[in-house]
């Protein structure tokens, strides 16, 4: 009995633990569109909507009376309502509530302004009116520039400006792999920097491995050169018996032929073994 009870109150435990986690998951801002995103979104499908009614209730007469029902349907409200309609998905409450929050203001842009400016009717609502989105290349709440690099490019055109295009964001270039810097126009460590044709930073990659042949980066390993990286690998020579040995012997044979004063031999295997200790210890053989 008492078992029971502790198991129904340990299941009452998990469920508000576990409502309580989607509640929060369905708050975080995190699950939440940028409201700039909700926005264009909104400026396209009413863009669009603005076009498909344009043609709508034109009787195909041209007679005075047709024409000025066009007009007359051009701004008026069932053509409006016809237009919102369309501006949200019916499941979606952010957008909903965005063009709730609008409707008025919306309303009188469209009643005043001339047809032909509807192609500058997102920029209207999401950048000067709502004030959620920024011109593009500019970012935070007032629409300051990202950074640009010496050509003329946004962050140097190797990456993206944090924020960019939104009333959010601290503006940082986000750079690609293998750039760096406030324009990403350096490379990061591990790669050269140049400059092609079209005025574009290249990083390229430096085979570390090649670069210093009198003291090679991994010593007496071997060494892999990887991108942006090198790699050591492989057992010195000094720990390969069958290389030590060698060099062992050759070095015993000079030794002895110095000692029965056999000069030239001596000076042969000598140089022999040095030819070896240096094809061995650069991993040659
Ligand atoms: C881009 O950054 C570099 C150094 O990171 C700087 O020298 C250069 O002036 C910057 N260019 C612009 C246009 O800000
Ligand atoms: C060298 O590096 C490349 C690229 O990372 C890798 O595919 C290759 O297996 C490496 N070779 C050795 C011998 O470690």
């Amino acid at each position: 009995m008492q078992i029971n009870i502790s198991i129904s109150i340990l299941n009452v435990l998990l469920l508000l633990f576990f409502s309580s986690c989607s509640g929060m998951m369905m708050r975080n801002p995190m699950y939440d569109a940028h409201p700039c995103d909700t926005c264009r979104e909104i400026g396209e499908k009413f863009i669009e909507g603005y076009r498909k009614t344009a043609g709508s209730n034109f009787g195909g007469g041209n007679t005075d009376w047709e024409e000025k029902k066009l007009k007359g349907y051009a701004k008026s409200e069932t053509r409006f309502i016809e237009i919102m309609e369309t501006a949200c998905s019916k499941s979606e409450s952010q957008c909903s509530t965005f063009l709730e929050k609008y409707e008025d203001l919306i309303e009188e842009w469209y009643q005043t302004s001339l047809l032909e400016t509807i192609d500058t009717f997102t920029k209207w609502l999401c950048i000067d009116t709502a004030k959620v989105c920024c011109p593009q290349g500019t970012f935070g709440k007032n629409c300051r520039r990202c950074h640009h690099g010496d050509n003329g490019l946004l962050c140097s055109g190797n990456g993206l400006c944090d924020g960019d295009g939104k009333r959010s964001g601290n503006g940082r270039c986000l750079c690609n792999a293998k750039y760096s810097g406030t324009n990403c126009s350096n490379c990061q460590s591990g790669y050269t920097k140049s400059v092609d044709a079209n005025n574009q930073i290249v990083c390229t990659d430096i085979d570390e491995c090649r670069t210093n042949f009198f003291f090679p980066p991994c010593g007496f390993y071997k060494c892999n050169n990887t991108d942006g990286r090198f790699e050591c690998y492989g057992e010195p020579f000094y720990l390969q018996s069958s290389k030590m040995s060698l060099i062992i012997v050759l070095f015993i044979t000079t030794s002895i032929l110095m000692y029965k004063d056999m000069q030239n031999l001596a000076l042969l295997t000598c140089i022999l073994t040095a030819v070896l200790v240096f094809v061995f210890s650069r991993n040659i053989l």
